[in-house]
């Protein structure tokens, strides 16, 4: 996902814009650039792979310039080289961009008609050619930057400059976040609030559609037909969160060990500890008189959902539909109007998701929101939101996000399961026991597994493929431990239901690849054994993760045995999700591989 920043001020932007930047490398990217106006002249400098780079450049050719613009480049059109990363010049108009232009191709044959010269193979190039042709027609500034948005088509977040304006910065929102920032006698424009946070935290958001003209003391918003809009000012938070690694390595690192406190904090929002109930939104969805849930996610926020399904299924006798977003749409499932639909995002910003998210509202469902970013696009465009408080997760692998996800979703089953009847006070009382207990058993798995993991984790690095197995909730987190392992070790991973094995994975079984079986003590570990002698009696190596009770119980001979205390099955998913995450998270730091930003992925994916 790309980033954008933009500065109108009165002293030298380029390396508070370089700053900002470093802000939002968290979204993942792989070249990079900024844009000033030096006496009434375009200048840039860019660079492909990290920031280092594009500051070095900078020590090289210093940029002068009090307005400019910033980018971090994820390549979805064109190779991440130094010519595709933007700003994109074209006869005194500069662009930056973040999304896909849809229809850029058909505006490009156009303008190659015209005679216009091509530079660059991004979308983004048509955006500056086509706003350059617009004002050699005559067009002013702002007549030309509303008649280019009437044209391009697609997910967009603009920021553009025209050199022969210095004083003012020109935005356009459909998609794609984009925030403005209000200082004292310089503006701000920026992704997202994190990107904001070291000039100001008085932000408002771009709405789709909306456009702007932002100058030194404020901004005019636009709608697409033109009209003066006012967007309402915010305080945002993102100030308030330290956006660094403490004495951790990684943002992964310090994301994982935050869990127990954020995870608190999630429960004290969703639980009544003194009347052991769960307080999560039924009066936001009327969990007693929907017939059914359905849900749709991306990745780990899926594998959230899946665990979610079984909870609503079980406690709460709901029927759940369930898919990746990115499949939910298209099956053109008969949704019953009278249904709820939960979207689950850490970011909010998810493109796939937000698009099944339209899709339901279309069909008339409730929408409810899971999100770890209260103004993200997906929590406004639903009618419950429910934060998971995990506070800014940098690390492009989820981990916090996901067990927060998780204790969010438990409280939200729970609830509905007394809305509908199908959950005793007594019953009640034991779940919310089980979480109230939640961060205490975190702590101390944390504290205690460490050396067995990194041990494991030294072994897994050798190795090429791995296999994860699970039943009941155990299985989503096979599925989440392999997304995990392969997305950050690069290693191949499979998740899959250990019932399955038998039926194809098990002619996979050799001692070259190690077999993850996730298997607390519950009503399903007999079965969960018998699948463990199958890998067995074919010389596969098995990692047991189980609890005390199971590794008594357990007679096989294994590569290793992570022993978990004996916990409640509500909190089984979260407990049994840190050795996954902690496994993961060590193979890649002897893989020596870039755990918070690997390689090709986004932090979040706004592009379908
Ligand atoms: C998880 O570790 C990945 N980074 C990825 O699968 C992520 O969960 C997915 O892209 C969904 O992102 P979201 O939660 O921001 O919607």
């Amino acid at each position: 996902m790309c980033g954008i920043v933009g500065i109108v001020g009165n002293q030298p932007v380029a390396p508070r814009l370089v700053d900002a930047l470093r802000r939002l490398e968290y979204r993942g990217y792989d070249s990079a650039g900024v844009a000033t106006i030096v006496s009434g002249k375009l200048e840039r400098r860019r660079a492909e792979g990290k920031l280092f780079n594009l500051e070095k450049r900078l020590d090289e050719q210093p940029l002068d310039g009090t307005t400019g613009i910033a980018h971090t480049r994820w390549a979805t059109h064109g190779a991440p080289t130094e010519a595709n990363a933007h700003p994109h010049f074209t006869d005194g108009v500069a662009v930056v961009h973040n999304g896909i232009i849809e229809n850029f191709s058909e505006i490009k044959d156009e303008l190659l008609a015209g005679g216009a010269e091509f530079h660059t193979q991004t979308d983004t190039e048509v955006v500056a050619q086509l706003l350059a042709k617009l004002r050699r027609d005559g067009l002013g500034r702002r007549e030309a930057m509303h008649t280019m948005l009437r044209r391009v088509r697609g997910a967009y977040a603009l920021a553009v400059m025209f050199e022969d304006d210095p004083s003012t910065i020109m935005a356009a929102r459909s998609g794609p976040p984009l925030a403005i920032g209000y200082g004292r006698g310089e503006m701000f424009l920026g992704s997202d609030a994190i990107a904001l946070a070291p000039f100001t935290n008085e932000i408002s958001y771009l709405t789709d559609g909306d456009w702007a003209v932002i100058g030194r003391d404020g901004a005019y918003v636009f709608d697409l037909e033109g009209n003066r809009v006012e967007r309402p000012r915010q305080v945002s938070q993102a100030a308030a969160y330290m956006i660094d690694k403490g004495n951790h390595r990684h943002f992964m690192e310090k994301e994982i060990y935050e869990q127990p406190e954020v995870v608190s904090h999630a429960l004290s929002h969703y639980v009544d500890f003194i009347e052991h109930r769960a307080k999560a939104g039924t009066d936001d969805i009327d969990f007693a008189t929907v017939p059914s849930l359905a849900i749709s996610a991306c990745g780990t926020a899926y594998l959230a959902g899946l665990v979610g399904k079984y909870w609503f299924e079980r406690y709460a006798r709901l029927p759940v539909e369930i898919d990746v977003a990115s499949e939910f749409r298209y099956r053109e499932i008969p949704l019953n109007p009278a249904s709820a639909a939960l979207f689950i995002s850490q970011s909010g910003e998810t493109a796939d998701t937000l698009a099944s998210l339209r899709y339901c509202r279309e069909n008339g469902l409730k929408i409810g929101a899971v999100v770890n970013v209260r103004e993200s696009t997906i929590a406004r465009e639903s009618d419950a939101v429910f934060p998971i408080l995990a506070g800014p997760e940098i690390g492009v692998a989820s981990t916090k996000a996901f067990t927060c996800q998780l204790s969010v979703l438990a409280a939200l089953a729970i609830a509905a399961g007394r809305a509908r009847g199908t959950v005793s006070q007594a019953e009640e009382q034991e779940l919310v026991r089980q979480l109230a207990e939640m961060p205490r058993i975190m702590s101390s798995v944390l504290n205690s597994i460490q050396p067995t993991i990194e041990h494991l984790a030294r072994e897994l690095s050798k190795c090429r493929d791995v296999l994860y197995l699970g039943r009941g909730t155990s299985y989503p987190l096979a599925m989440e431990g392999a997304l995990k392992l392969k997305e950050i070790s690069y290693i191949h991973a499979e998740g899959y239901a250990a019932g399955e094995l038998k039926h194809g994975p098990i002619a996979l079984i050799d001692e070259n690849m190690p077999v993850i079986v996730i298997a607390p003590f519950d009503r399903f570990y007999e079965k969960t054994v018998s699948n463990m002698q199958e890998v067995a009696a074919r010389g596969g190596r098995i990692i047991l993760i189980t609890d005390e009770d199971g590794a008594r119980a357990s007679k096989l001979p294994t590569m290793a045995t992570i022993v978990l205390p004996n916990v409640g099955e509500i909190i089984s998913p979260m407990i049994y999700s840190l050795p996954i995450q902690l496994l993961a998270y060590h193979t890649a730091v002897f893989m020596g591989t870039d755990v918070d930003q690997p390689r090709n992925l986004a932090k979040s994916v706004t592009v379908e």
